[in-house]
């Protein structure tokens, strides 16, 4: 009984330390490759960059947004009610894993709160890429 609270204890911490070490590798490739732009809180620059924080993008469809980082995105576009229409080049020299950590830390950061991104979902949108 005791055994098995101990397994028990140990898995949860194992689990639990993991989750913590993906937030941070998340959160050191957007202060790498990201902040720049966006914005150490996510909120962008007005007219130039636009925010992360509360962004429908962010929040909404993965594949959407996992295309942004892989082919970068050159279009008229509304974030929160602004449009923008920039140029963000395409993030696709990140890894897979890169990739989904980072797109897990925003979507869990900034006012958001989405489900993370897994490496396999970002694997098979690259493999689709022309
Ligand atoms: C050189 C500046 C720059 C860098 C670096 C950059 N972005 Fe962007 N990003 C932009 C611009 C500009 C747009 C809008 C493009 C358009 O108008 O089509 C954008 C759009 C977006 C969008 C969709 C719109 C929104 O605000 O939700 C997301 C999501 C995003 N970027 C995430 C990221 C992530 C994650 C990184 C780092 C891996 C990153 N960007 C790096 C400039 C940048």
């Amino acid at each position: 009984m005791k055994k098995g609270i101990l397994i028990l204890f140990i898995s949860i911490s194992y689990f639990a330390s993991a989750q913590v070490k993906k937030e941070a590798d998340g959160k050191a490739i957007y202060n790498q490759y990201c902040l720049a732009c966006h914005q150490e809180d996510g909120t962008g620059v007005p007219n130039l960059n636009p925010p992360l924080r509360k962004s429908d993008w962010v929040g909404g469809e993965k594949t959407r947004l996992i295309r942004v980082i892989l082919e970068g995105l050159n279009e008229e576009i509304e974030v929160n009610g602004e449009s923008y229409n920039r140029v963000m080049a395409s993030h696709d020299f990140l890894s897979d894993k890169q990739v989904a950590d980072v797109l897990t830390y925003i979507r869990t950061n900034f006012g958001n709160s989405a489900e993370p991104v897994k490496e396999e979902e970002v694997k098979v949108l690259r493999k689709k890429k022309p």
